[in-house]
């Protein structure tokens, strides 16, 4: 499915961008590609898939992200992902979070990007949908542009062609998650020096961006916008993107796809209600 110009993602947001969350998206905008919450490549190897990676086929176009860091395993949860029927498989290299760390992936993976370019060597040889990289623009206060720079030209040759950048460093250490996606300063100009040095390859911008003119703005000349936080604070954005971008827009009447929803959903809940005991004689 092609996505309109300039095109427009909801963020993978764990414990947030579950499928009723991007079931609920999907019903005010039509084409925005959604993404999952992360989902580690290990638990899909020894997990319950179907618990995991179900989602109603409505929410297409939609993104599978993993995390992990071993090229097997994540060859294995992106075969996975694509036969459960995800369009894209997407790799974390940019969350800082402890525990992530401690699993040596997300934002970590940016001091190995030769690691990071055999995980998409691996996950490409084994799917034909594509396989994008989320990352920071650095690690720590460095805000040398040789580092992202050689990341995204490493990752690249490993077959990547697809790199969704939030514009912002990442501090391992020091910062909360959650202070890691307010304190380091955002800096679009860096998605735009990749983007002009690295014309072969599609960027996309991530990180603050909040209303249509700052969208507009920083997204253009690069290949979409990937919209978090206020996609999920106010969804209705979506809808006023949609109107404008979107041809097809007029035809998410979102009260009544949204009602039938809920009736599903309750019917599904009564059915796996356990059935009362028989009232005793
Ligand atoms: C609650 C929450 C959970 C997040 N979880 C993930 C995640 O699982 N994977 C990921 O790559 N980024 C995650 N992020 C980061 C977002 O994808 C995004 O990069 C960040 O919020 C900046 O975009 P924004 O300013 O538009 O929100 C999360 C953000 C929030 C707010």
């Amino acid at each position: 499915m092609s996505l309109p110009k300039p095109a427009f993602s909801v963020a993978p947001m764990m414990d947030w961008t579950d499928r009723h969350c991007r079931y609920f998206h999907r019903r005010i905008s039509g084409r925005a590609l959604l993404y999952t919450e992360m989902i580690v490549s290990a638990a899909i190897r020894h997990g319950q898939r179907e618990r995991l990676l179900g989602f109603d086929s409505s929410e297409h176009p939609l993104a599978l992200q993993l995390g992990g860091s071993d090229p097997a395993e994540l060859a294995l949860a992106a075969r996975v992902g694509e036969d459960f029927g995800y369009d894209e498989i997407n790799l974390n290299c940019g969350c800082p979070s402890d525990r992530v760390q401690s699993g040596a992936f997300g934002a970590c993976l940016m001091n190995d990007a030769p690691l990071v370019a055999d995980c998409v060597r691996a996950m490409r040889d084994a799917v034909s949908v594509p396989v994008t990289v989320k990352h920071r623009i650095g690690l720590g206060r460095s805000e040398e542009y040789g580092f992202v720079r050689d990341f995204v030209g490493t990752v690249a040759a490993g077959g990547c062609s697809v790199f969704i950048v939030h514009a912002r460093n990442a501090w391992l250490e020091g910062l909360s998650p959650k202070e890691n996606r307010t304190v380091p300063p955002l800096r679009y100009e860096v998605v735009h020096r990749l983007a002009a040095d690295f014309p072969g390859l599609s960027f996309w911008i991530n990180g603050g961006l909040a209303d249509h003119a700052a969208i507009a703005g920083n997204a253009a000349g690069l290949a979409g916008a990937m919209i978090g936080r206020e996609a999920y604070e106010n969804p209705w954005m979506l809808q006023s993107w949609c109107a404008e971008h979107e041809n097809d827009c007029v035809k998410y009447d979102v009260q009544n796809r949204t009602d039938s929803w809920l009736q599903v959903e309750l019917k599904e809940s009564e059915l796996q209600k356990p059935k009362q005991p028989a009232a005793c004689p």
